[in-house]
């Protein structure tokens, strides 16, 4: 089990990267893309868009006919591995150590690099690597849409760049510029220097810690307003359906949690910061603090390991069961009522 506590400092001020420190001149060689999914279509795209020789390494799949659709060159992946210096792997996180094995690293010679999105293969040995080829990490915090959005947009985003491997004494050099290639540091873009596991444990935090509470929350709200009388078609709206609160999300990351409290009327500020303080609630941050500690102490990742043996069965259980879940109901039936459309 991974996860020694000692390799954690309290705080740390971490190195922040910018257009300026990238060098783009540094992808002199052929990039081969493992994956045409998500992240692996955005980022080939916008490598490609940024002058860099792109070809991608796939299994013949639907994935394999889009990246023939966009123009690339596509290849076994164990044929893209072996003409390419970079090599970025961009497939499910899951199923990267049986490829790995099988079709990445027999063609890993000395002197190319391999790049991850990703931190939790390494962090928690579901991948071990041999030391004799720099290993990066390049996350964008970005879903793939985004990724390219962002860059036909001209817009940079945010990156966690990492080195797991330094021996051609150019890593992070390498990290930041594919970061670079893949549009992070157009304008308002920046590159965060964190290490592997700082990444995939709060990728997971947020994952586990985050998310499901504030589930939590929405869903009690939702309860309360039901059980007072309020009609569900106007909760439901008034709460989430309308968009409202994607779009406070957004303005909470651009503009700050207090500063975006402006864009409301006085009766929201008032209510909402005089109310606030009632729902800090310790025993929520012990909860959080107990998953954290299965994320840090590795017994997350040995559960998932076996659960992902198992075919994802719980997962598909638990999937079953949520259809039950009156808030799921609750929402159908909105839905249906209010005759929502996905794609309008
Ligand atoms: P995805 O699920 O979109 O990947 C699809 C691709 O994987 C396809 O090209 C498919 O052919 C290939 N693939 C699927 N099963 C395969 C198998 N058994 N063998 C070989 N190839 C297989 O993946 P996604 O979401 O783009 O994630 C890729 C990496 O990026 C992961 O490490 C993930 O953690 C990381 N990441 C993903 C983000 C996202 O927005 N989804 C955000 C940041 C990082």
């Amino acid at each position: 089990m991974s996860g020694a506590k000692e390799d954690r400092p309290e705080k740390q001020v971490i190195p922040v990267y910018f257009d300026d420190d990238a060098d783009l001149g540094l992808l002199d060689g052929t990039i081969a893309i493992i994956g045409y999914g998500n992240q692996g279509r955005a980022q080939a795209l916008n490598l490609r868009d940024s002058g860099t020789d792109v070809i991608i390494g796939n299994i013949r799949d639907a994935y394999w006919d889009i990246a023939v659709s966009d123009g690339f060159e596509v290849h076994e992946i164990r044929s893209a591995v072996k003409r390419a210096r970079f090599v970025m792997v961009l497939i499910p996180d899951e199923v990267q150590p049986r490829v790995f094995e099988e079709s990445i690293l027999p063609e890993m010679t000395s002197g190319k690099v391999l790049c991850f999105a990703s931190g939790y293969n390494i962090t928690f040995e579901q991948l071990v690597l041999p030391h004799d080829f720099d290993t990066i990490l390049v996350a964008p915090r970005m879903i793939g849409a985004g990724v390219r959005d962002a860059y036909v947009k001209n817009r940079g985003f945010y990156v966690f760049i990492g080195v797991h491997v330094d021996i051609s004494g150019m890593a992070k050099q390498y990290a930041l510029a594919i970061s670079k290639g893949i549009g992070a540091t157009k304008p308002g873009g920046a590159l965060l220097e964190v290490t592997f596991r700082q990444e995939a444990e709060l990728d997971l935090f947020n994952e586990q810690c985050f998310g499901p509470a504030f589930g939590q929350v929405l869903t009690t709200a939702v309860d309360v307003a039901v059980e007072a009388g309020y009609p569900p078609e106007a909760v439901l709206v008034e709460i989430y359906m309308s968009g409202e609160l994607a779009y406070t999300l957004e303005k909470i990351a651009k503009l700050g949690t207090l500063k975006q409290l402006e864009l409301h009327s006085p009766t929201s500020q008032y209510g909402s910061m005089s109310r606030g303080i009632r729902y800090a609630n310790p025993e929520l941050r012990e909860l959080m603090q107990k998953s954290l500690g299965e994320i840090q102490d590795g017994s997350f990742a040995e559960e998932f390991a076996k659960e992902y043996e198992l075919d994802l069965e719980i997962l598909e259980d638990m999937k079953k069961m949520a259809q039950d879940v009156p808030i799921v109901v609750l929402d159908k039936e909105v839905r249906e009522r209010l005759r929502y459309r996905e794609d309008a």
